[in-house]
Parts: structure tokens; sequence; C-alpha cells
């Protein structure tokens, strides 16, 4: 029963946030780099991943970047039916990550990841990727935001073998041949450590009841 219900919710893009409110990734990165960290978050919403890492990681600096436009985002008319307009969405974020914003900790950049990438620092410990969910924007993010990240850095994000977003996953894929780096993925969440190669002809990862999982 426990695992037909599993099976519905990970069908229907639902997550089971076995970490502590920390998503994998950032389960991963919270686990393995020391010090304080500087990270980015592409792709914010209403600010509920933003805000569990900055109150559950050692964050120097949460950079995170959303135009708030309806044209960047596929499901824009979902998104108006289930929060009302954009603009709503947006003062829903300010007012949960107000805090942070006070303390210096994060800082939004109102724009396209694209656009931002000029604004922000290299040499960054991780990097979420959660904004345009398209195959072009989403390997665009992989290849730009890459190139920012520290060696050993963490570059990842969301929606990797999700029913519903298969160009994630389709870039993903591609990401990972194109540099040879090891692809590692638990509940919707991918990731990869910069200068780490693949390890073996099979990407990496291995199919495991309908979702991919680490080897
Ligand atoms: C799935 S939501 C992000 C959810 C958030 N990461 C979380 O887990 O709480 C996707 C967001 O990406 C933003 N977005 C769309 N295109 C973007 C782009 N080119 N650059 C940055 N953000 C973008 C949308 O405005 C939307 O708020």
């Amino acid at each position: 029963m426990k695992e037909l219900i599993r099976k519905i919710a990970h069908g229907i893009g639902f997550e089971i946030h076995k970490y502590n409110g920390l998503k994998p990734m950032s389960n991963y990165v919270n686990n393995n780099l020391k010090g304080e960290l500087v990270g980015v978050e592409i792709g914010t919403h209403i600010g509920l991943n933003a805000e569990q890492m900055l109150k559950k990681m050692n964050l120097k600096k949460l950079y995170i970047i959303d135009p708030y436009t309806d044209k960047d985002w596929k499901d824009g008319t979902c998104m108006e039916i289930v929060y009302g307009n954009i603009s709503k969405i947006l003062e829903e974020m300010q007012k949960r990550l107000e805090v942070y914003f006070e303390q210096g900790k994060c800082l939004h950049l109102k724009t396209s990841s694209s656009n931002a990438a000029s604004e922000i620092p290299n040499e960054l410990d991780f990097v979420y990727v959660d904004g345009n969910h398209d195959y072009e924007h989403t390997l665009q993010d992989l290849r730009v935001y890459y190139s920012k990240l520290k060696q050993g850095g963490v570059l990842g994000g969301h929606d990797f073998n999700s029913p519903q977003f298969t160009e994630v996953t389709n870039a993903v894929i591609d990401f990972a041949k194109e540099k040879d780096l090891q692809l590692y993925s638990h509940i919707q969440d991918f990731w990869f450590i910069k200068g780490r190669p693949r390890q073996s002809n099979d990407l990496g990862y291995k199919e495991r009841e309908g979702e991919f999982d680490l080897i």
C-alpha cells in the first residue's frame, strides 16, 4: 500500500521530503561541502525551496533568480489558477524571504537566468536549476552555470525523470554526455559534481522501479 502511494505521488510529481525539508541535492551539498557556502537558485516561485536552504544550510549568500513574468514559465496560466497573479507570487516570495534579504544573506535578481549570469560571481559552491523547463533553456542553464562553479561544486536541479518534464530529463542526459560527467539523481532531483567524470558507460545512474537512482 505504502509503495502504491509512493508510486502515485511520484507520478503526479509530488515530493516526499525525506531530508528534514531539504531536497536531495541540497541535502547532498549540506553533507559534503564544508564552510559557508555561496549558491544560486534559478527559479524561485513563492520561495519554498529557497527558504528551506536558507534555514537549514550553512549559507553565506544565496542568489535567487526569477523574472516573475508569465511568458518565462510555460505553465504560467496554471500557476495563476493556483496562486493568483504573478505579482502575488512575487509578493509571497518577498514576504517569505524578507528576513534573509534584510540580513544580506539572500539577493533576488528579477531577470532571466541568462541575463543574470554576468551579475553572479564565479567560484560558486552550488547552483540549483528550476527555472524555464524547456529543453533549450535547461541545457543553456546547465552550460552557463557549470562554468561558474568552483572545482568540486555541485550543479543540479529539479524535475529530472518527471513525467511532466521530459525536456528537462533530455537536457540533463545530453549535458551529462557532452561533459562526460557522473550524473546523480534521487526523487526528481539531479546533480553533477564539477570535475567528477562519468565512471561507467551507463551514465552513472540506474533506473529502479521507474525512478533513476544513484549507482
Ligand atoms: C517550478 S518554479 C520554481 C520553484 C522553486 N524552485 C521551489 O522549489 O520552490 C519555476 C520558476 O522559474 C521561473 N522562471 C521561468 N523562466 C525562468 C528563467 N529563464 N530564469 C529564471 N527563472 C525562470 C518562473 O517564474 C517560476 O517562478
